[in-house]
């Protein structure tokens, strides 16, 4: 803990900044531990409470604004997040451990994402449907849920918030918003925008603190009309049964166990940078991640040992640092988990080709080499399980066919890539996979605002975030037949 560092108020609440009741947060960089990021007050279920209660009496005002004037506001907030790009992308890499220039792009990305839903505020809101009887008008429009319970991932500490809660806000709900405890800088850095962007108090709430200290006041409160979630299919769940017998409205983002499949015809450089890209980027910390490659014999060889190549030749360092391009994973817990995966991997016996142990580039920071194994069996923990770390499993595989039915055969369903110059094996994969979003011959991270974005089976609760699927999540539809009065 350095001596130097300030205690910031962290929490808002009916818009104010303020310190929780609760015990104190400190965050510190991954890359340097003892370096400390930013200090604050966490809240307590009483803190938890004032929000809701900000977000309640905030409501009715919100819902009765215009779309086009939340639309204004989002549109001052990307403005604002843009002249600080550079400003909350340096954070962002101090606090969550990504290099600069992917900090940088994710506030980026922000932007973008807060100027197509500022956009989307204008945008029709519902249907004029024909009546059976000739006199009676009848349609259907979108109407604001209400109170919303936003809960976020530390792994895209910008990006998935806003996401989230331009939808939200856009559409004319009042949030809660339960940031990772492990990024509240960045929290405070995106409510800052929207807070100063014109948001009225209570509009936006932010709460910080332990799951175990505040998680059952965050999914507790009676007014909660809907929860989006992104993390893990794990803690997803959990969250899902804590509200589904209120019947609330979920949203959950949660794992992936992503593959790429390549066939002998792929154009091998373009195959293994974006392989190395979809695994390696974010220290393989995104959901949407490639962890499994599975290869056909025909290409087999070169791709492993061009994959091993490239990935012992990244640049494992300070994430500030000019030329980095693997940051240290988020935490030491996350470097004990991702580092027990190797283990794993060693007991299984796949076969080693790049990385496999800790890497120590700058001192003390919980750094993971990127890793590569071959002959990865498709049933092992290794080919089934999602590491959140730069790891790649290279799995052989004899046919498309074949292909298919090992990338499906996983829990998940996030994501999925093929690597092909054949049009109709292409097709025939995108018709096969089972996965909400599919590449072809791009890696499976990445995703466009006005794009649906979301996997299947247990990759999520069904729902999809962003464009037009963001308007069936944060509304509900309101039905009108009006007939003239008797006479008239
Ligand atoms: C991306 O692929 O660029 O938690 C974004 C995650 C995803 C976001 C992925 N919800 O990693």
């Amino acid at each position: 803990m350095t001596a130097t560092a300030t205690t910031v108020r962290g929490l808002l609440i009916g818009g104010e900044w303020r310190h929780g009741e609760g015990e104190p947060l400190e965050r510190f960089n991954p890359a340097r531990p003892s370096e400390s990021v930013v200090r604050l007050v966490a809240a307590t279920a009483d803190d938890v409470r004032a929000a809701y209660d900000a977000a309640a009496e905030a409501a009715p005002g919100w819902r009765r604004t215009p779309g086009p004037a939340r639309g204004e506001i989002l549109f001052r907030a990307a403005a604002l997040l843009a002249a600080r790009a550079d400003a909350v992308g340096e954070e962002l890499s101090r606090e969550e451990g990504k290099t600069l220039p992917e900090g940088r792009g994710e506030v980026l990305r922000a932007v973008q994402i807060l100027r197509w839903f500022a956009g989307e505020a204008s945008q029709p809101v519902g249907d004029v449907l024909p009546s059976a009887n000739a006199t009676t008008f009848l349609w259907s429009e979108r109407v604001p849920l209400g109170v919303v319970t936003v809960i976020t991932p530390w792994n895209f500490p910008v990006a998935i918030p806003v996401w989230k809660l331009a939808p939200a806000l856009a559409f004319g709900n009042t949030v809660v918003w339960k940031p990772s405890e492990l990024t509240p800088l960045c929290a405070i850095r995106v409510a800052e925008v929207l807070s100063e962007a014109g948001l009225p108090p209570g509009v936006l709430n932010v709460v910080h603190g332990l799951p175990a200290a505040i998680g059952d006041a965050v999914t507790g409160d009676e007014r909660i009309r809907a929860l989006t979630f992104t993390g893990s299919t794990a803690t997803g769940r959990a969250i899902q049964q804590a509200v589904v017998g209120r019947g609330v409205k979920t949203q959950l983002e949660l794992g992936g166990k992503n593959p790429v499949i390549v066939l002998d015809d792929a154009d091998l450089d373009q195959a293994v940078e974006q392989t190395l890209r979809g695994a390696m980027w974010s220290t393989g910390q995104k959901c949407t991640a490639t962890s499994r490659a599975l290869v056909l014999p025909g290409i087999r060889a070169a791709f492993s040992e061009r994959l091993a190549e490239r990935a012992a030749a990244l640049r494992v360092g300070d994430p500030l640092a000019e030329g980095t391009q693997i940051g240290p994973v988020v935490s030491q817990p996350q470097q004990q988990k991702v580092l027990g995966y190797l283990d794993v991997a060693a007991d299984e016996g796949h076969a080693l080709l790049a990385g496999g142990r800790a890497a120590q580039p700058a001192g003390d920071g919980w750094f993971v080499s990127p890793t590569v194994y071959g002959d990865v069996d498709p049933a092992s923990r290794l080919g089934q399980e999602e590491v959140f770390g730069p790891v790649v499993g290279i799995i052989p595989v004899d046919s498309l066919e074949e292909a298919v039915t090992v990338a499906n055969g996983t829990p998940y369903g996030l994501s999925a890539s093929i690597f092909t110059r054949d049009i109709a094996r292409a097709f025939a994969f995108v018709r096969e996979v089972e996965a909400g979003m599919v590449h072809v011959n791009s890696e499976t991270a990445g995703a466009e605002p006005q794009a649906p974005f979301g996997g299947t089976k247990s990759s999520s609760s069904g729902s999809r975030e962003q464009g037009k699927a963001a308007v069936a999540f944060f509304t509900e539809s309101k039905t009108v037949y009006l007939d003239m009065p008797a006479g008239g």
